[in-house]
């Protein structure tokens, strides 16, 4: 359970270390860790410092967590099961001026971005694994967890802390480990867009 990608030495470890296993063992993660977890989330940077994130989530076996695994996509569903907590990522899409105004947002999903990927990183620096996902069934998710309508539901992530990938069903074994990246000549150009 040790596997790690080839990256410049000068990357920091933790960025390199996370990746989106779908194994998880089925124990818990205390609500002050969780905290912790959406604390640093909640340092990500924000235009004018909206912090337009909001988070959802549901602990495996309270109240919830049946009804918000259901909002997944059965694919998901099927791993995402055995994982501790369920969140459910959302942005305000506007910026709500302190005179009642508001003003489309135009980086609500980008600042939502960088503060799932602090959660992904603190959680990762706390030992837990973290998967994110796109595979939500969006329109029944946002009525089932009353989202308004100026606000976007982004995506879904697990935390929960990894398994062997010998729980999955042998299809799901082959892709339990790390994935390679593109090279950084593919996506950064000096100058124009190459
Ligand atoms: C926004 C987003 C949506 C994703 N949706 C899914 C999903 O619905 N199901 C799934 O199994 N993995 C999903 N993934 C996981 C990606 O496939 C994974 O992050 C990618 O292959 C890179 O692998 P790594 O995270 O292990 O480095 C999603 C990841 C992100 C960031």
């Amino acid at each position: 359970m040790t596997e790690r990608n080839e990256a410049h030495d000068r990357v920091l470890d933790l960025i390199v270390d996370r990746w989106s296993p779908r194994s998880f063992a089925e124990n818990a993660v205390p609500q002050e860790d969780l905290d912790v977890i959406f604390e640093a989330a909640g340092w990500a940077p924000s235009a004018f410092n909206i912090q337009p994130w909001r988070f959802l989530y549901a602990h495996r076996g309270d109240g919830n967590w049946e009804r918000f695994l259901s909002l997944l996509i059965d694919f998901n569903q099927t791993w995402a099961k055995d994982a501790a907590v369920l969140v459910f990522v959302v942005s305000d899409t506007l910026q709500r001026k302190g005179d009642g105004t508001t003003s489309p947002n135009h980086s609500h999903s980008f600042d939502a971005g960088a503060a799932w990927a602090l959660a992904a990183l603190q959680a990762t620096a706390m030992g837990y694994h973290v998967h994110a996902m796109t595979g939500v069934k969006f329109d029944e998710a946002r009525r089932e967890l009353c989202i308004p309508d100026d606000y976007r539901l982004e995506a879904a992530f697990v935390i929960g802390t990894r398994a062997p990938k010998e729980k999955l069903p042998e299809q799901l074994q082959q892709r339990e480990a790390p994935s390679g990246r593109k090279p950084v000549s593919e996506f950064a150009w000096a100058g124009n867009f190459a």
